[in-house]
């Protein structure tokens, strides 16, 4: 048996256990081993069974999140991959047209009973089973039987010739095909021996599409590249149009206005129970998590706290057996918010991974999480994890009040606002050659503050960080509510400034810090609502953004910031992808 894993079994002490007294014998401890035993012992029950049924039963039986490819010896020449909570596509090549850009669904009619019960839930709870057969709003599988099919799927014309490609990331197979078929969690796609693909699943729900389609990849291999951007952090600047689309793909039904984030839906109602929120982390992963605090306490009616993990792990924090801890993490490795998380896993709280590589530590420790899918991120400036950071908790956010009606309107305005946000991002970038302007009139003074309040005190703190990691340039990030509490006596002409003041529930207090800061001859460079003619008066120079909620109006307002870091460091002839002192990962205390 050949298996490709990536992922985390959080069950797979208890299916192991379950296997040993079957008689298996193991030669390591890792969660990949016992789903090689579980498909072997499953195959020796049922020798009859076809590669895919075998893969159907093994995954009824793994919690966590995970993105698998199988092969064996016993079926050659057949492939059988799948997913739940991890990214995974199907990259198709061939010489022909193929006959059709959707492969219809099969639903499997047998679900098989492993005992009749699932092995365990959370590795805390090891002495409870539960039914973990796949659920959601179930609806009998008789529309669709196996032998009614038409999902065959082939090239057209006599060359049949087909290759396909499983990959987690399009950035890995891009060099040989730009066909894909993003597989959606719990699609189990097998390719037969005679090259023909079929995607099966199990039971149908009420919110499956009944097929998945063929997208042509607008990514060149030049994109895994630097291609025509002078640097990784430029170029993913410019990639959040897409990366927040991948972020949200097979999530969110636009039309439906519903969410499902799979790597957590198992877990949704320990959630709604829970005492508290905790958001852990680091970095821009922290400022993410300030960004989405004040939407997660409206939409689940929990107290959020959110902390730096160092200053977390410094106090010894109380944390409870019903505490939901998330921790946010681009790389999944940065050793801080490792240790915060195995010091809440030893004292029994949910875990909850929000990271950007699949198969990180943090990933592997969590009990369930959510991948950001913002595709891989080489500049050391964070960028477009950022964004899909904080798309990745509102949709968080979104998926645990999907019960409340009275939620409803808030919900349906947010998924909305989320349906246009990749083309208001692309109104935003093409501010570019402004921003470069402002920043050749601000890259050789020695501050640069950064001020806002309400959803955009993150946006000022993320600016803050953007431009001293990148330009070395001193630059603070100030809750414009704290100014006459200290800040304030640093403004005078001469300071440079940026204020942030968008039509929100406290765009009148902003007015107000802004007349405070121009009356004290302060200059602010605005960023503010497009045609918003009230704060533009007071501005030196102004930045129009397009309205969205205010809740995604971070996201919209921290990109023009982004650019001014990248312009200021570039005109100061600073090393943008590497800066001094900086590594991607920090993997040390
Ligand atoms: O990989 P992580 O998200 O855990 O990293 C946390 C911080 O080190 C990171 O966000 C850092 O602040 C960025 N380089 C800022 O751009």
């Amino acid at each position: 048996m050949w298996i490709s894993f990536a992922g985390i079994i959080t069950n797979y002490k208890d299916v192991k256990q379950f296997l040993v007294q079957k008689g298996h014998k193991f030669r390591s401890d890792t969660d990949t081993e016992i789903i090689a035993k579980l498909i072997k012992h499953i195959h020796g029950l049922h020798p009859n069974y076809s590669f895919r049924e075998l893969v159907e039963q093994v995954i009824q039986q793994l919690e966590g999140a995970f993105a698998l490819c199988f092969k064996s010896m016993h079926f050659p020449g057949e492939v059988v991959a799948t997913r739940r909570g991890s990214p995974l596509l199907v990259g198709i090549k061939t010489k022909t047209k193929l006959a059709t850009d959707h492969i219809p669904i099969l639903y499997s009619k047998d679900v098989f009973e492993f005992g009749g019960r699932a092995l365990s839930t959370r590795d805390r709870e090891h002495s409870k089973l539960k039914d973990h057969r796949p659920h959601g709003h179930e609806i009998p599988a008789h529309g669709l039987a196996r032998s009614q099919s038409t999902s065959e799927f082939l090239p057209q014309g006599d060359n049949k010739e087909v290759e396909y490609f499983f990959a987690s990331d399009a950035s890995a197979i891009i060099e040989h095909t730009d066909r894909v078929i993003y597989l959606l969690d719990d699609d189990v796609a097998s390719v037969e021996k005679e090259g023909v693909l079929k995607i099966h699943r199990l039971k149908r729900t009420l919110e499956d599409t009944h097929a998945r389609e063929i997208t042509t990849l607008k990514m060149e291999i030049q994109q895994i590249m630097k291609g025509n951007f002078s640097s990784f952090m430029q170029k993913e600047i410019f990639e959040q149009p897409e990366s927040v689309v991948t972020t949200m793909r097979g999530r969110i039904n636009f039309d439906s206005e519903t969410v499902v984030l799979g790597g957590i839906k198992d877990y949704i109602g320990e959630i709604r129970r829970c005492r508290r929120l905790l958001l852990i982390a680091c970095g821009t992963s922290y400022n993410s998590a300030i960004a989405t605090r004040q939407l997660l306490e409206e939409l689940t009616e929990l107290p959020v706290m959110v902390d730096l993990a160092s200053d977390f792990l410094d106090r010894n924090t109380p944390i409870f057996r019903d505490d939901v801890c998330f921790f946010i993490s681009q790389s999944g490795e940065t050793a801080d918010t490792l240790m915060a998380l195995r010091y809440c896993k030893q004292r029994g709280a949910l875990i909850v991974g929000i990271t950007n590589t699949v198969g990180s530590s943090i990933c592997r420790e969590s009990h369930c999480g959510v991948h950001i899918n913002a595709g891989p991120e080489i500049g050391v400036a964070s960028t477009k994890a950022y964004t899909s950071q904080i798309i990745s908790l509102v949709m968080f956010a979104l998926m645990v009040s999907e019960d409340r009606i009275s939620a409803q309107p808030r919900r349906s305005e947010i998924i909305q606002g989320l349906r246009n946000l990749p083309d208001q991002i692309k109104e935003v970038l093409e501010l570019d050659s402004k921003i470069q302007e402002i920043s050749k009139k601000v890259f050789e003074k020695k501050s640069l503050l950064v001020l806002g309040r309400g959803y955009n005190y993150a946006t000022c703190l993320e600016g803050a960080l953007k431009i001293k990691e990148i330009t070395y340039m001193h630059s603070e990030g100030i809750l414009a509510g704290e100014l006459k509490h200290g800040p304030l006596a640093l403004v005078d002409k001469g300071m440079p400034i940026i204020m942030i003041c968008t039509r929100d529930n406290v765009f009148v207090k902003c007015m107000n810090a802004l007349q405070q800061v121009t009356a004290r001859e302060g200059r602010p460079i605005l960023i503010c609502h497009k045609n918003d003619q009230e704060p533009q008066k007071y501005g030196s120079s102004v930045l129009e953004v397009p309205k969205t909620v205010d809740c995604l109006q971070g996201i919209l307002t921290v990109i023009p910031l982004q650019l001014v870091s990248y312009h200021v460091a570039v005109l100061k002839g600073c090393n943008v992808d590497c800066p001094r002192n900086l590594a991607k990962s920090v993997t040390v205390e």
